[in-house]
């Protein structure tokens, strides 16, 4: 009989990917939270975008809320990873909580190039997702003077009161490539449009995109892990195919990939968002060793050494516990 040949399935398994410094710091604050103080611990939002992470720190006694309101007086709340806006912070003193700002101090700092901007008097536009709890937030700082602008298609919709004072900003978690077409679009409208002073997309969304830019024109199918309202996991879907993977396709569990993704294809690279545990990439690689892909080629680009400290009214108060 005829000899086959033996096609090797491969997984390429991009790094880095998965928590940044922002994300481990925010989980972190939670759980020490609970330890602290003793559940139940109020955090208002997802305090990361993650199904998996959310429902853990439920079991574990965290309650989630929209708002402050939701809050018993008195109580203690943690504010998200995407920050919030500064009457956020008003509300829950008005309401005498306790809160614990796990606010990712890359997202911080949009916020003080916002205020001081704003304090200049400058029309900033501020390049995001409409509605995107960041946005919410950093919008909040200086409402007057910030405009959206949602992409390359938001251009045209812009006004500004003296074209030689704008500056943009943005969103922490976009996709490289699209803003720079969006400041390039904008750009020709306002030539003496200003940059932010450093990188507002963060470290973090651009390794996890570089890398996914290089292993996609490889592979016949990126699986990305994490969840549908995490912005830079979805930015990494798009990031593939942008770049030349076969297809793509958000997972938030293992058990979501549809074997009909898998028929066709010999190299299938796997990454996942900034917000999801590793655990979550495991279980997506066990389940594809399961179907014949169980050569696994991690493909590095960086190390990531950068870590936050927890927030300093925690710390304040671990450090009275000890
Ligand atoms: Fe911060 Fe970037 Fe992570 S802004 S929360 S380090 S994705």
């Amino acid at each position: 009989h005829g000899r086959v040949t033996e096609i090797r399935k491969r997984v390429l398994l991009a790094k880095p990917r998965g928590y940044c410094a922002g994300v481990d710091r925010a989980v972190q604050t939670v759980e020490e939270a609970l330890k602290l103080y003793g559940a139940p611990i109020y955090v208002r939002k997802q305090i990361v975008h993650n199904k998996h992470v959310v429902s853990t720190l439920e079991k574990r006694g965290a309650i989630f809320v929209e708002e402050n309101e939701e809050v018993p007086e008195g109580a203690t709340v943690v504010f998200s990873a995407h920050g919030v806006a500064p009457d956020v912070h008003e509300q829950a003193k008005a309401r005498n909580l306790k809160s614990i700002d796990a606010t990712c101090p890359l997202v911080t700092k949009v916020h003080q190039e916002a205020k001081r901007f704003a304090a200049d008097d400058y029309d900033i536009l501020l390049i995001g997702h409409d509605g995107h709890e960041e946005v919410v937030g950093t919008s909040g700082e200086a409402p007057a003077h910030i405009q959206l602008v949602d992409g390359p298609d938001g251009v045209d919709d812009v006004t500004v009161r003296d074209p030689a004072k704008v500056v943009w900003l943005s969103q922490t978690t976009l996709s490289v490539d699209e803003t720079m077409e969006t400041v390039a679009r904008l750009k020709t409208r306002l030539p003496l449009l200003q940059s932010p002073p450093s990188d507002d997309i963060c470290y973090a969304t651009q390794n996890r995109q570089q890398v996914v830019k290089e292993i996609a024109p490889d592979c016949d199918v990126v699986i990305v892990v994490g969840s549908k309202n995490s912005s830079n996991s979805v930015r990494l879907v798009e990031v593939a195919l942008e770049a030349g993977a076969g297809a793509g396709h958000l997972v938030d569990f293992a058990t979501e990939i549809d074997d009909a993704w898998l028929h066709e294809a010999t190299t299938v690279g796997v990454s996942s968002g900034a917000s999801v545990p590793d655990e979550l990439v495991m279980q997506v690689l066990a389940h594809l060793a399961e179907r014949g892909f169980g050569e696994v080629t991690e493909y590095t680009t960086t190390e990531e050494r950068l870590s936050f400290s927890l927030p300093k009214e925690l710390r304040r108060d671990m450090k009275a516990r000890d």
